[in-house]
Parts: structure tokens; C-alpha cells; sequence
């Protein structure tokens, strides 16, 4: 079943004349992260808006399991679906680590009871537990995401987004958000969208959606898409590790495996056949 479903999905902005998603048919399934990648302006954080209504497309319709995506509907939408977007510095509202998972608690009107339970388990999800009290300035841009991520999860959301989450964090910071997400996938609690240019993140997901002006050229298991390195070149997205390796080695006319291989594999690969 899928989680997320747009059917003959066209947008345009107020007072432009191009389109920006060109009648996209698309499903989201559950359980799975599904990377969205593209060309800058491809469309891609658009969509991502559309999923949780904070625009309304033109035409076609959008479900959030099967609930539709339209004014109507709107808070029962934003129950289910979180975002998290590039900047870690203007997502945080609270004057510490709790008080900003907090926030949409309140928000929604939890009981006190209960928003402390939430707030303490999904500050342990992200591993942030023993920083809850800690202001915003003591915090990495890795913990700030992470905190935005737990402000999500508090919630409890059936999908969760992130448009370039990581982009703006360092290399570590990066890994922790990406750990953290591998993590909630094997929960299969949750539907995660991810929208990178980042190699690492893209090699990490299920499946691989590729948008180019408003339309969707490819889609599939991420095993498939990254086989196209020409493809990957073209839309400008780095190439994952692994697969620019096995490229590499074979432009020197090294007999390399026709299959997508992981970074890992990889090292498996060149380790039996050294
Ligand atoms: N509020 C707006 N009003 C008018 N046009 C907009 C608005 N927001 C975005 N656009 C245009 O819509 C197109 C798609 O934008 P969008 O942000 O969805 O692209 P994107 O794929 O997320 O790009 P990037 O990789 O740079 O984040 C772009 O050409 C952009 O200029
Ligand atoms: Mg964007």
C-alpha cells in the first residue's frame, strides 16, 4: 500500500505561467525512504509542500493514506505528515532542546501528561535525551536537526519529509541524521521522503525518484536508478561511492559486475579480488 499517492498532479504558482509539476502520478510506499532528486528548480521542494498542503494543486488530488490533501482536511494532514527543512537555525523555536519539541505539542493541545512522555521518548529516539535542557547556542547544526526530527516524531506522524535536511551540516552532522533515518526505517513505522543532492543519502534509501522540469524520467529501486550513471551526471547529482568506483574501473577496462554495488559491496568486491 502506498502512503502517499498523487494522481495526475498539476501546479503552477499565482502569477506565473509555468508549470511547475506537469501532471505527476506518483506513490510513496509505506514503510519505505524514497529519495526525490533533480536539477535545482526541478520541482522537488514543491512537492514536497504539496504532500503536506501547504499548497493546492490545480489539478489531480493528493491522498495521505486515504485521506484526501485539501483545505478540509488540512489538520487531520498535518498530523500525519512532518517536515524538515535546510536550515536547522530557523526551525528551532524553543529556548531549549524540550521546550522546542514542545512547541507542537502545545500546539495541538497535548496533555501535560502525556507531552512530557512524548517529549522524553522521542528525545531518546534522536538520541538527544541528556542535552533536553540545553539552549539552542550549545547545539551543533547535526543536533538541531535532530531535535527538528524529534519535534516530528513527538507528533507522531505516519511520513515524514526532509527537503535537504542535510545539506547544511558538516560531514558528521550529516551521518548522525542519516544514522538516525536508517534507524526509523527499520521501525517501518514510518514513510520517509528525503529530497538530497547528497550521493551518500540517495544510496542509502529504497527507491530513487528523478525529477526534471516538472516531470517524473525515472523511478525505481535505488539499486536500479544509480546504475545510471549518465543519468546521474546529467541531473547534476553526485555519484554514490560505490557506483563511481565500479565506473572508474571499468573506464580502465577492469571487468567489474554489471550490478549496482554499494559502497560496502564494493569493498567486498575489490577485497576477493585482490
Ligand atoms: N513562491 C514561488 N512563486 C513563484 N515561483 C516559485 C515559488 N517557489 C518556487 N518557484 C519556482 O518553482 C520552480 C521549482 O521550485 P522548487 O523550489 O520546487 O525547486 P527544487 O527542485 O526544490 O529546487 P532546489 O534544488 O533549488 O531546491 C523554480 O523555478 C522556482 O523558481
Ligand atoms: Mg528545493
Amino acid at each position: 500500500m502506498d502512503a502517499v499517492t498523487l494522481t495526475n498532479v498539476r501546479f503552477q504558482y499565482p502569477n506565473t505561467d509555468r508549470l511547475i509539476l506537469d501532471d505527476v502520478s506518483l506513490g510513496f510506499p509505506q514503510g519505505e525512504w524514497t529519495t526525490i532528486i533533480g536539477h535545482n528548480g526541478s520541482g522537488k521542494s514543491t512537492l514536497a509542500r504539496l504532500i503536506d498542503g501547504l499548497l493546492i494543486p490545480q489539478q489531480g488530488q493528493i491522498t495521505v493514506g486515504d485521506l484526501p490533501v485539501t483545505e478540509k482536511n488540512m489538520t487531520r494532514v498535518h498530523q500525519q505528515v512532518g517536515i524538515v527543512f535546510q536550515n536547522p537555525d530557523n526551525q528551532f523555536v524553543g529556548a531549549t532542546v524540550a521546550d522546542d519539541v514542545a512547541f507542537g505539542l502545545e500546539n495541538r493541545q497535548v496533555p501535560r501528561d502525556e507531552m512530557q512522555t512524548r517529549i522524553q521518548q522521542s528525545l531518546a529516539a534522536v538520541d538527544m535525551a541528556q542535552l533536553a535542557d540545553a539552549e539552542p547556542a550549545m547545539l551543533s547544526g547535526g543536533q538541531k536537526q535532530r531535535v527538528a526530527i524529534a519535534g516530528i516524531l513527538a507528533l507522531e506522524p505516519k511520513i515524514i519529509i526532509l527537503d535537504e535536511a542535510t545539506s547544511m551540516l558538516d560531514p558528521a552532522g550529516r551521518q548522525l541524521v542519516l544514522n538516525l533515518l536508517k534507524q526509523l526505517r527499520t521501525q517501518q513505522k514510518y514513510t520517509i521522503i528525503s529530497i538530497t543532492h547528497d550521493p551518500a543519502e540517495m544510496a542509502i534509501a529504497d527507491r530513487v525518484v528523478v525529477l526534471d522540469q516538472g516531470k517524473i524520467i525515472r523511478q525505481g529501486p535505488v539499486a536500479k536508478v544509480l546504475q545510471d550513471v549518465e543519468l546521474l551526471r546529467q541531473i547534476g547529482v553526485g555519484i554514490p561511492a560505490g557506483q563511481a568506483l565500479r565506473q572508474a574501473l571499468a573506464d580502465r577496462g577492469v571487468a567489474v559486475p554489471a550490478r549496482y554495488f554499494t559502497e560496502q559491496e564494493m569493498v567486498e568486491w575489490l577485497c576477493q579480488k585482490l
